[in-house]
């Protein structure tokens, strides 16, 4: 079940010029978010801008929430001047989560920017794992001692080659099937990042028959499937990111 609550914000830092890290308290019990989900946050108490702003949570502890958020529009322009103790309104946790299976299948977690703080949530859980993640530039890759210290086998790119390899997450993708093909019939992804990454990724995994799902980005209003503003084509017919989604099977999404 996810509900309205309130939250303190108990540190609200930058982790470069344009990502913030934002840890919250509710000041309620609240639903334990799982690995995918997501919260809508309120980026001000003024109700402008009035819709609630939709992030994936990265990790929790205790009692308290973490999330990953760049600064984009006037939302999260708003978001980054949250002080210290500052009461926030949020709603969550929403949406499908990422299915794991408890069977011998071997995870490939895949991130391209801010999707790392979806990705993120789920690694830090798994045993045996990889990873590639992306970004534009060194300055946008974050967190990287965080993916250090969880163990597992990472991959990093960079479009400039300012740190990893240079290329996309495709490329590392296409490498990685090249030099796992003993492991690769067991592989299953798991994928975050912008919309174009995500179908490429998918046609690679078609290719080489591997499953996989993507966890979708779309607008959103409401965040709890009433406003249908984030439907998308699946072939089960229009399913709403926010409430059918996040997660779904690369073989359903019609891209
Ligand atoms: C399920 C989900 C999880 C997300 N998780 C993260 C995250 O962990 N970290 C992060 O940095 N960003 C995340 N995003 C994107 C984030 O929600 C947008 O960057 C943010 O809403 C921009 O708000 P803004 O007011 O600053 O920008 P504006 O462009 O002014 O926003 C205008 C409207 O567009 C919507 N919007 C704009 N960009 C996006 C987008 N990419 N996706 C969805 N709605 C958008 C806003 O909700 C708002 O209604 C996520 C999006 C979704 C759907
Ligand atoms: S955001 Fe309203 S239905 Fe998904």
């Amino acid at each position: 079940m996810s509900k309205n609550f309130q939250a303190r914000v108990i540190t609200n830092s930058a982790l470069n010029s344009k990502i913030y890290l934002l840890e919250i308290a509710p000041l309620e019990e609240t639903t334990v978010p799982s690995p995918g989900q997501f919260y809508m946050i309120q980026p001000d108490s003024s109700f402008d801008p009035l819709l609630k702003r939709p992030f994936s949570y990265l990790r929790k502890k205790a009692n308290r929430i973490q999330f990953l958020y760049a600064i984009r529009g006037k939302g999260t322009g708003l978001m980054k001047n949250f002080p210290q103790g500052k009461i926030i309104n949020m709603t969550g946790p929403f949406g499908n989560g990422y299915p794991v299976h408890n069977d011998n299948r071997i995870p490939l977690l895949i991130a391209g920017g801010t999707g790392i703080a979806s990705i993120l949530s789920l690694y830090c859980e798994l045993n045996k794992k990889y990873l590639i993640y992306g970004a534009k530039t060194r300055d946008e890759l974050v967190l990287i001692d965080e993916i250090e210290k969880s163990g597992g086998e990472f991959f990093i790119c960079t479009n400039d080659c300012s740190y990893g390899k240079k290329g996309m997450v495709d490329e590392l993708l296409r490498d990685f099937i090249s030099s796992h093909q003993d492991i690769i019939s067991s592989v299953v992804i798991y994928a975050c990042g912008p919309k174009p990454m995500l179908k490429s990724i998918s046609k690679i995994a078609s290719e080489n028959n591997i499953k996989g799902f993507a966890s979708l980005e779309e607008n959103m209003a409401c965040g709890f499937g009433a406003c249908l503003g984030c439907a998308v084509k699946t072939k089960k017919g229009y399913q709403r990111v926010c409430k059918e989604g996040t997660v779904f099977p690369f073989a359903e999404i019609v891209w």
